[in-house]
């Protein structure tokens, strides 16, 4: 009989101890940053109404999710992002929540991804979100804490940077160009993609897609390949429609300015962000030199609690993954190391002494110090290297002599260094 085996699925993880100090570490920070901007942490569950996503995320995600029919025949999905659950959890709940609301979460997330590089099939994703406050203090205040976020796991601005930009502001040029209304949609998608399509055929779909001419393509295009700010105000701040937006991108600007985090934002007509909901201010962060695919992606969804069944709301947040993230700390050298850590490790010389041991770890251990002895008879020496292997700070050695004057050795394991100490101060 052939023994079988089980592959791990591809695109998902195992997370042995020294992995999951990692993601640990990651998660840390995120809620540790979190906090420093007063947010409280939320959960949801895992599997959701597979209606919660059509329509509301855009066909990008919805193509990627884990759906299913349930033994009740309900069309289920995996959680593929937070947002739709943060709209139907708020609801009508927040009606009685003083606004704005401050909330955020770290799922993990499930997309059935094209395996590159960068993209898993789950990953985990810090969720920061200001719910009920239309101004631009909240959209910078999350882009705020998704910087501080990467600064709290040692990045600076010589390894990340947010590109930012603004969906109203991209919707006038691109009116002033002569793009109509219904026809935003299809060159926001095109320009989402821009980047990573050969220049003809972007051309040709804004041509025959958005329906405009060769020359309006040419300089549409040309606008987006340089992507500055001046572009945009030399060639349209003098109308009253761009003039309006391009004040917001300013006022934003200048608020990250004066947070200390000015140098790690350009502005970029190019992001447009993926998700349908989008509808203001939107950005995504990546690593300085280009190499890695998006750490983090956000932005304002005005509509979306409405189009869950809730009542209408301004809302802004973003999404940071684990996976990109957990690549460019590892390139950058900024990955904790694994240590096993007790406090105590008992060596027990005579096995009659085992139940002693047993008394001391029970202390010791109410009193919320870590403690560890071998489960079972063995050698002193080997005692000691699993003491070592503990990553034990001390070793109390149980010695036959020293029980018998109500005394036990304890050894520093850093420095060898030894003291007696009364039993009863242990036990
Ligand atoms: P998103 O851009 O789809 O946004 O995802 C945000 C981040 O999650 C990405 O920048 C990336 O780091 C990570 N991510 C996404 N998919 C994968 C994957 N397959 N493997 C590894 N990492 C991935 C959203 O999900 C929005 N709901 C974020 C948001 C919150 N907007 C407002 N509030």
């Amino acid at each position: 009989m052939s023994k079988q085996t089980f592959a791990r699925l591809p695109g998902f993880r195992d997370f042995p101890p020294e992995d999951l100090v990692f993601r640990e570490h990651i998660l840390g920070a995120w809620r540790r940053v979190s906090a420093k901007y007063g947010f409280q942490e939320y959960d949801g569950p895992p599997l959701e109404p597979l209606d919660l996503y059509v329509e509301k995320s855009g066909e990008e995600i919805v193509g990627q999710l884990y759906h299913f029919q349930d033994k009740g025949d309900r069309n289920v999905a995996l959680r593929p992002e937070m947002t739709p659950s943060l709209a139907r959890i708020l609801g009508d709940r927040h009606r009685s929540m003083a606004k704005p609301i401050r909330w955020f979460s770290v799922p993990q997330l499930f997309r059935y991804e094209r395996q590159q590089k960068g993209r898993l099939r789950e990953h985990f994703q810090w969720n920061v979100d200001v719910i009920g406050e239309e101004g631009v203090g909240a959209d910078a205040e999350v882009i705020a804490v998704a910087l501080d976020g990467l600064r709290d796991l040692g990045l600076e601005q010589d390894d990340v940077h947010a590109r930012v930009s603004d969906r109203r502001l991209l919707g006038a040029v691109l009116s002033a160009i002569g793009v109509e209304d219904t026809r935003l949609p299809t060159a926001f998608a095109i320009i989402d993609k821009i980047e990573r399509t050969p220049a003809d055929q972007s051309l040709a779909r804004l041509r025959t897609e958005v329906g405009l001419d060769e020359a309006q393509a040419r300089s549409t295009f040309e606008l987006l390949d340089q992507g500055g700010l001046d572009g945009v105000k030399g060639g349209f701040g003098h109308l009253d429609a761009v003039g309006a937006e391009l004040e917001r991108m300013d006022q934003y600007l200048g608020s990250l300015e004066a947070m200390g985090l000015g140098g790690f934002v350009d502005f970029d007509l190019r992001i447009v962000r993926g998700l349908a909901y989008y509808t203001g201010i939107v950005f995504e962060i990546f690593d300085r030199k280009g190499e890695l695919r998006a750490i983090c992606g956000g932005g304002r969804y005005d509509n979306l609690l409405e189009l869950v069944g809730g009542d209408p709301l301004p809302a802004v947040g973003f999404g940071m993954g684990d996976v990109v993230l957990g690549e460019l700390l590892r390139d950058r050298d900024l990955v904790p190391p694994l240590e096993p850590h007790v406090d105590y490790f008992i060596v027990i010389i005579g096995e009659e002494h085992r139940e002693l041991a047993y008394a001391i770890a029970r202390t010791q251990r109410d009193k919320g110090v870590g403690v560890q002895y071998a489960l079972r008879e063995q050698p002193v020496r080997k005692q000691f290297t699993a003491a070592g292997n503990a990553g034990a700070r001390e070793v109390i050695v149980l010695g036959p002599d020293e029980v018998a004057r109500g005394c036990a050795v304890l050894r520093d394991m850093a420095s060898g260094e030894e003291r007696e100490v009364p039993l009863k101060e242990l036990q």
